[in-house]
């Protein structure tokens, strides 16, 4: 119970019939000591009375931007800073889809994308609509941005249906809340460096050489270990992903001698490095100071030189405590070519991962990855979104110090 007292919890309720329970999770809130604020999309109050839900929450229960004969004006904004969780329950498919695409048109989809809190959502709705495409997608979404989705039950549905679509009782998506406050943050003190993106290196003032990579997992990464304590400064080339979380330092660079440097400088003071970037492994010898002309015989030729290896370098220079792990994109034999680097750049644990997997790689939000330990532990991993592989490989990372 502990966990929840003190905490701020917008319960936000949508229109569907498990309505009449979340009054009974809004009084659960206020008996552990929450302050808990409601508030309703116009088709909620169909379903139960605002009266109903302002008496156990203790606070008038918020429906429109503002107050029609007063004129009060009710903050999104403010709301979204307040809440330490923002629990949508029930959400409707139709909420669940304005979440996704950022249809803000109530005071609950605007107040949701203000929140810097924790979200949290229950779907309700009848097993149909739940298992649509659609809707499976959208709650797909919502997890890879790291919202907590609370699955449904299997039950009979309010349309005399049987399946999946039950919303969570309120004990249960109680206890989810109250396992978030309670998680430990077992990163705290922890300073730790991660790299993202890819590296551009420079041909001409308009020209470069580059890759794919988006940083999407070097951002679930980062937002990972900043929800678990830690002090992360993501160094980071021009990547199109972002973290979710603020309170994570970010330098940005452009290429590999530039990333090399923002590592070196920070590294001594981590206890922990992440290289999740796509570094390019050459550069342009020069790089040719006005752009070149196609008419004047234009590029025939890059003389390419090698970049520096920063995992590498950071690997030479590790001192006893820190821990370091690569990750390593392959096309073929994963797991000898990445056990080679492992022992090459004298890391911990290197995340392999092969582009041949569907599922795994540039740009999707899922991947497959197999994580080696410097001991030769292996641990292959089914499918996952990148932020649960993230976590997996923080919990993994972590534990070798043990
Ligand atoms: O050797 P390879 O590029 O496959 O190694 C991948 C791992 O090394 C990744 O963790 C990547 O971030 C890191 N790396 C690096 N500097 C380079 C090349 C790779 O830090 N120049």
């Amino acid at each position: 119970m502990g966990a929840i007292k003190g905490k701020n919890i917008v319960v936000g309720v949508c229109g569907g019939i498990a309505a009449y329970k979340t009054a009974s999770l809004v009084r659960l809130f206020v008996k552990a000591g929450a302050d808990v604020q409601v508030i309703m999309t116009p088709s909620a109050k169909e379903f139960i009375t605002p009266l109903t839900m302002s008496t156990l929450s203790r606070h008038a229960v918020i429906t429109e931007f503002f107050t029609a004969n007063t004129g009060e004006w009710h903050s999104h904004v403010d709301l979204g800073l307040w809440a330490d969780a923002f629990v949508v329950a029930p959400a409707t498919a139709c909420t669940i889809g304005k979440m996704v695409t950022g249809v803000a048109d109530n005071m609950l989809v605007t107040s949701y994308m203000s929140t810097r809190g924790k979200v949290f959502v229950a779907p309700a709705m009848d097993l149909d609509m739940m298992s649509h495409p659609a809707t499976q997608q959208n709650i797909s979404v919502l997890k890879d941005r790291g919202v907590t989705v609370i699955e449904p039950r299997e039950g009979e549905l309010a349309s005399a249906l049987i399946g999946k679509g039950r919303m969570e009782e309120p004990e249960g998506i109680f206890e989810a809340v109250e396992r978030f406050f309670s998680i430990d943050k077992d990163l705290d003190g922890k300073k730790m460096l991660i790299t993202v993106g890819p590296t551009y290196e420079k041909i001409d003032p308009v020209r470069f050489i580059g890759n794919y990579s988006t940083g999407k997992m070097g951002c679930c990464l980062a937002d990972e270990a900043v929800e678990r304590g830690a002090e992360v400064t993501l160094v980071a080339g021009p990547m199109t992903a972002l973290p979710k979380n603020d309170g994570i330092k970010i330098v940005k660079v452009e290429s590999a001698i530039e990333m090399l440097a923002a590592c070196e400088s920070v590294w001594k003071d981590c206890d922990a490095a992440i290289m999740a970037a796509a570094v390019a492994d050459y550069r342009p010898e020069n790089c040719a100071l006005e752009k070149i002309k196609r008419e004047e015989n234009g590029i025939q030729e890059i003389k390419l030189v090698k970049n520096p290896d920063i995992a590498a370098t950071l690997g030479h220079t590790k001192n006893k405590g820190q821990l370091l792990c690569g990750f390593a994109l392959e096309t073929n034999n994963e797991r000898e070519h990445g056990t080679m680097k492992l022992k090459r750049k004298n890391l911990d644990m290197i995340v392999v991962n092969s582009l041949q997997d569907e599922g795994a790689g540039f740009g999707v939000d899922t991947n497959i990855v197999t994580i080696i330990h410097s001991d030769g532990r292996e641990i292959k991993y089914p499918k996952k979104s990148k932020r649960e592989v993230a976590k997996d490989v923080i919990d993994e990372l972590f534990e070798c110090k043990k």
